[in-house]
């Protein structure tokens, strides 16, 4: 856009404010807005006038930080040459709240498109950090398609318990195991939990938070470097600034996330993600913010694009450090530069700096070679997501990154077989059910059973929990034996280290096969052929799906359950809310 035109040109906002056709609406419009002190001068001066979006709050800890980094955006924005109006939008705190903060990242979603739809703003900060809080406000970037930009909260420092580096989350996990086998006691165990987080900030693994920080960085959509600047330094005050100035360029200029998300920089997403050792949540989110922005991405896309990436990032929970260490080692520009030079990205393709992301990416070689792997020297081979399929779902995915040397001997090493076991199957309905019956020595658990979860998706839980990686019984971690293989139709913490087939789609609550799996079936998994099989004929399960009931699931507790449960889709394609899908770039027409 030419330098005239940028002066010349009206912004949506002016509708409201300045609006010589309907000055009793302009009159009404403006009124309350002045009554904390800010001009009708300031309003009508033509500037852009840039949403925050805030999501920090005192039950959202996680994005916090976010109360004191908008101090420092609004002075950037203001700098820049635009106004800055403050919102709050609906917290998706991971760790609290029930049944699951995914159930709230389709509602986050909604608010956040009926605030940019409704109110005058031209561009928006994006405050993300805690794990849903990303995926949703981008997944609203792309349904309104104005100008907008990410700022991380980023993640807390680095958690230490007794001289040893303990990650949040994965103290969690690692604590339980340790807890059922008797090694620490409940008061060791809080301890441990609460070093592993000990400033402001988000997770400090490359959990779901780092990840989708960093996929929101890998798309374009935030400045270089954003992602992995731990919450407490300066550089993220100072990149705050940066972002406030920026997004009034970005509202200038006229860039809108269509231009930023397309299908190279989603498929450049999947390989980064399989780089870091990413999520498995991510598989859903990404699913989700491309399918808002009209970029269709299929399982085969997955496979082919993502899985054979090596594992360059040596973090909890596929590897040993975490978020400072991250940062210092160049964050996510080292890693995008490693797979660049691979030839792997697409990144000759617009980003919110103004730049592509191939210049973005100039000189950022790390220089911390036991924390971010030279390509050639990949701490794993083939990190990517296992895609599989079989008679019991049409899509479910391994994080393949997280197989430990234990796991692979006992499961995936029978000489002629490699990659393929069966187990008896124990099923669990939710949940409740595996806690309430997991330590029953009836059920027959040994090392060659297969824990299952059913109830546990997207409509069956509801908002899809993190359940899969399901712990061993007590018994058989005092052996030993500290994982088992297990399957589900929920999903799994991105923080785990289970090798976990989940995301199961269909889920059993809308008539997948896995409603009709038995204890004492057995299931093969061939990791080859990406299959995943019960060994019954298609007439037996035929037999069973005619005869018996899909198992119950808890009713909706809360109006908000039930809508969700009614239109949200599986997680293969993202747990949208389908209909959503219908409303593309509505930030383009005026609300009435
Ligand atoms: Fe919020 Fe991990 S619980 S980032
Ligand atoms: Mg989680």
């Amino acid at each position: 856009m030419s330098e005239q035109d940028k002066k010349t040109r009206r912004y949506r906002s002016q509708d409201w404010f300045d609006n010589p056709e309907r000055i009793d609406m302009t009159a009404l419009y403006l009124e309350r807005f002045m009554n904390y002190g800010i001009t009708a001068q300031e309003l009508r001066s033509g500037r852009p006038i840039i949403g925050i979006a805030q999501s920090g709050s005192d039950i959202n800890p996680c994005n916090r930080i976010h109360l004191e980094l908008a101090k420092r955006v609004r002075e950037g924005i203001r700098d820049a040459g635009g106004i800055a109006l403050e919102f709050p939008i609906h917290p998706t705190f991971e760790n609290c709240r029930r049944p699951t903060a995914a159930i709230d990242r389709n509602l986050a979603y909604l608010g956040l498109v009926e605030i940019l739809h409704g109110y005058p703003l031209d561009a928006v900060v994006l405050m993300t950090g805690c794990d849903k809080s990303t995926p949703a406000q981008l997944m609203a970037a792309a349904t309104l398609d104005l100008p907008a930009i990410v700022l991380s909260g980023g993640p807390m420092l680095d958690g230490w318990f007794n001289g040893e580096l303990v990650g949040s989350g994965a103290a969690i996990w690692k604590g339980r195991r340790q807890l059922a086998a008797g090694q620490i006691d409940n008061e060791q165990f809080l301890q441990i939990a609460t070093a592993s987080a000990p400033s402001a900030g988000h997770c400090n693994t490359m959990g779901t938070a780092s990840t989708m920080n960093a996929l929101a960085e890998a798309l374009g959509m935030s400045l270089t470097g954003c992602s992995a600047i731990p919450a407490p330094y300066r550089e993220r005050g100072q990149i705050a600034y940066e972002t406030g100035r920026r997004i009034v360029g970005l509202a200038q200029d006229d860039v809108r996330p269509s231009q930023i998300l397309t299908r190279e920089a989603f498929f450049d997403a999947i390989v980064v993600n399989a780089a870091i050792g990413g999520s498995t949540n991510a598989q859903p989110h990404i699913m989700a913010m491309a399918r808002h922005a009209g970029v269709e991405i299929t399982p085969q896309d997955w496979m082919a694009v993502g899985y054979d990436v090596p594992l360059l990032l040596n973090m909890q929970p596929a590897g040993k450090y975490l978020g400072e260490r991250f940062h210092r080692a160049g964050g996510v520009p080292a890693v995008m530069w490693e797979l660049q030079q691979a030839g792997l990205l697409r990144s000759e393709r617009p980003t919110v700096t103004g730049q592509t992301m191939a210049q973005n990416l100039q000189g950022r070689a790390s220089n911390d070679r036991e924390m971010i792997k030279p390509f050639a020297e990949p701490l794993k081979t083939q990190a990517g997501f296992l895609v599989l399929k079989g008679n019991l779902f049409d899509f479910a995915i391994m994080k393949t990154s997280v197989i430990s040397a234990d796991f692979r001997r006992r499961y995936l090493s029978t000489p002629g077989r490699e990659g393929v076991f069966e187990c008896r199957v124990v099923v669990f309905d939710g949940a409740d059910d595996y806690h309430a019956r997991i330590n029953d020595p009836a059920l027959g658990i040994d090392a060659q059973t297969m824990l299952v979860i059913r109830g546990a998706g997207p409509i069956g839980w509801p908002g899809s929990a993190e359940v899969v990686n399901m712990q061993p019984p007590d018994a058989l971690i005092k052996q030993g034996i500290t994982a088992l293989p297990t399957l589900g139709d929920g999903r799994q913490s991105g923080t785990s280290d289970s090798p976990s087939i989940l995301n199961a789609s269909p889920e059993s609550a809308a008539g997948g096969n896995l409603a009709w799996l038995r204890t004492g079936d057995t299931v093969r998994v061939d990791l080859h052929a990406g299959r995943c099989d019960v060994l019954l004929s298609d007439e037996e399960m035929a037999q069973r799906r005619a005869s018996e009931p899909v198992p119950p699931v808890p009713p909706s507790q809360t109006p908000w359950q039930e809508i969700y449960r009614a239109t949200v889709g599986q997680l293969e394609s993202g747990a949208c809310m389908e209909l959503a899908l219908n409303y593309r770039a509505v930030g383009h027409d005026m609300p009435r």
